[in-house]
């Protein structure tokens, strides 16, 4: 069946639904796990590949879901032609580089060992910056502040997208930093009323935000 021919079917099995539970029906077609199955595409299996590969080179406390796809789902869904991953720990680049050696993604992905507060450069060419949640945890309060200002003072050009985890008014939050956010950005809306799968956590992904240079 091609797909003209397979959208006149479901629309006409759908008109024969009664209109009460129609909403009940379109909810299941979005959100079932049988749908989720008859989808799955090659990049999905191939994520689900990295995690695995990332669960077993890491103790399980110390990755949460949204973290150990970021990158890697950067590679798979994006056609950016350049992916620069900047990251402070040595650790943790060296098991990035296993990974994008092993799935041979280093023709697009590369990843440095060093501090974002030491790459001004890259911060005024990048098109899209994706902070998922930085500094939070690995900085302390007077660094994650030092951080967030170089961050304001860099990431400047116009039209940049920024996505973070969590948004930026939370992580301002805890700190006694004092920004005009809206001067900086203007956030993005996203839809979140979407189906990613059955793992997918809602909650993470409300906590994903977008923000455009102004
Ligand atoms: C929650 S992890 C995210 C890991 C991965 N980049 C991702 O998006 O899945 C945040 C990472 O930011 C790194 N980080 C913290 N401060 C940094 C800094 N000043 N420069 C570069 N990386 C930093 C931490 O070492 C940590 O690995």
């Amino acid at each position: 069946m091609e797909v003209a021919e397979a959208q006149v079917a479901i629309l006409s099995l759908l008109g024969q639904v009664s209109p009460g539970v129609l909403p009940k029906v379109i909810q299941w077609l979005k959100t079932s796990s049988e749908i989720e199955e008859l989808t799955t595409s090659n990049a999905d299996v191939l994520l689900h590949n990295i995690a695995d590969d990332l669960r077993n080179c890491l103790p399980v406390e110390a990755m949460v879901i949204s973290e150990k796809q970021a990158q890697e789902n950067g590679y798979v869904y994006s056609s950016a032609s350049k992916l620069q991953g900047i990251e402070i720990n040595a650790e943790f680049c060296e098991l990035q580089e296993k990974i994008i050696t092993k799935y041979h993604f280093s023709d697009r992905i590369q990843v440095n060992h060093s501090d974002i507060c030491s790459q001004k450069t890259l911060l005024h060419q990048a098109d899209v910056v994706v902070l998922n949640n930085v500094f939070e945890y690995f900085l302390s309060k007077e660094e994650q502040i030092k951080a967030w200002i170089f961050m304001y003072e860099n990431l400047r050009k116009k039209g940049c997208l920024v996505v973070t985890v969590p948004s930026l008014e939370e992580s301002f939050s805890k700190l006694q930093i004092n920004m005009q956010l809206s001067q900086w950005l203007e956030e993005i809306e996203l839809d979140t009323d979407i189906f990613l799968g059955p793992e997918m956590d809602q909650e993470a992904l409300s906590d994903i935000h977008l923000y455009r240079v102004l």
